[in-house]
């Protein structure tokens, strides 16, 4: 299975709260629990989040029993208000919500049954690309991997934060499909531990050498020379190349910069927000501070204590060195650059072809691509992290 996926009616997820220690599935018939799953982070991951709210739009449309399309309408941009209120920095949601609104106001589709369709074949279409833009990803970020180096990586950005395969944990997972020998640094990622237990708990599936560090200890391995390269993912990059991603991101990039280090984030197209001129104007998410006093209900500090909880910082880009996206890495100018990746434009040739035709543009699938609504598709040559499981 999938992070996140249409089965039988419903939407199921892995309950990402509860690894590693129990692998759990939770399943949703209803839009407002999907919301909720977001906010509650049972599903999370930029991408993840994305493709859950398609699918709540989906299921959105089945909960709505009345045939008149105007309410229909009405109906389904109150629950696009709703999913997208569920976490407020990884534009994926908006992104993902807004797609499935454009469904729902295309004028082709006059039956309420049409709609409910529709809304279910992009959603399925959102989840396919996902997959197959991560892998196109992996293998421009894993050509910047050399046998024998190190990798740092912070937070999850695997199978479990997209919907399957992964960002910045799908390069090191492809490098170490291609055979080269690698380790990895995982940062634990206070206060929620998406390092410590959801990226070590991918990287010990694929058979992929790692340390976990604690968040501290990342500026000691960088000083003394055991950090290659770092690679992280983003939950919304502005037009500048400035990068909003996982609390602790930021110390990481002035690190890496300080010590030598290349420092990559990977990024689908789908997670650059052009319309923001730079990171300054990224919302920041601030979750309870109950999560910093007392992780997973462990009380480390009196309930009464102050905390802050900021969930995302901004990395502006002078610290990185370029942009993994799906239609190669966007290299300074950003601004340039990235808004060519964007559009569609591929900045260099995939790794292993060489540009002596026209370069192909990669956009949006071809109309007549029309998924069966059950199924699960994985990009070609692609092996699913979660394929041999048992459930
Ligand atoms: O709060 P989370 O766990 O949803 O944060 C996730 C991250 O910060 C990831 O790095 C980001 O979503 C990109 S991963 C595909």
């Amino acid at each position: 299975m999938r992070t996140v996926e249409w089965h039988e009616g419903r939407v199921r997820m892995i309950d990402q709260r509860k690894l590693p220690w129990e692998l759990v599935v939770n399943q949703y018939d209803n839009y407002a629990d999907v919301a909720h799953a977001i906010t509650d982070m049972v599903v999370r991951g930029a991408p993840a989040i994305g493709a859950a709210a398609a699918f709540g739009m989906a299921l959105a449309a089945q909960q709505f029993d009345a045939t008149n399309r105007p309410e229909l309408e009405r109906y389904l941009e109150e629950a696009a208000a709703v999913l997208k209120s569920a976490r407020p920095t990884a534009v994926n949601l908006a992104w993902a919500v807004d797609r499935q609104l454009r469904v729902v106001r295309d004028e082709s589709w006059q039956r309420v049954e049409d709609i409910r369709k529709e809304l279910l074949r992009s959603a399925q279409r959102i989840a396919d690309e996902d997959v197959a833009i991560n892998q196109r990803m992996a293998s421009y970020g894993a050509a910047l991997v050399e046998d024998g180096m190190t990798i740092l990586h912070h937070c999850n950005t695997g199978a479990l934060a997209t919907v399957d395969w992964g960002t910045a944990l799908g390069v090191i997972r492809t490098a170490h499909e291609q055979g080269k020998r690698i380790h990895v640094l995982l940062d634990e990622t206070r206060p929620r531990l998406q390092g410590a237990r959801l990226s070590a708990w991918e990287l010990e599936q694929a058979g992929i050498p790692f340390d976990i560090i604690v968040d501290g200890a990342a500026g000691h391995f960088m000083r003394t020379g055991e950090v290659d390269i770092v690679f992280v993912g983003s939950d919304r990059t502005a037009a500048n190349g400035d990068v909003a991603n996982k609390i602790g991101t930021y110390g990481v990039a002035v690190l890496a910069r300080e010590n030598g280090i290349p420092f990559y984030p990977v990024v689908p197209t789908s997670t650059v927000d052009l319309s923001l001129a730079s990171g300054d104007e990224i919302p920041i998410e601030e979750r309870s501070p109950d999560e910093v006093r007392s992780p997973f209900n462990l009380a480390i500090a009196p309930e009464h204590y102050p905390a802050r909880n900021p969930a995302f910082d901004v990395t502006p880009h002078r610290y990185v060195t370029g942009i993994v996206t799906e239609n190669g890495i966007a290299y300074p100018p950003f601004d340039v650059n990235l808004a060519r990746a964007v559009r569609g434009e591929l900045l260099q040739p995939p790794p292993g072809e060489q540009w002596s035709a026209p370069p192909r543009a990669y956009g949006e699938p071809p109309a007549e691509h029309t998924p069966d609504e059950e199924r699960t598709i994985v990009a070609p040559g692609q092996r699913s992290l979660f394929d041999e499981m048992e459930w």
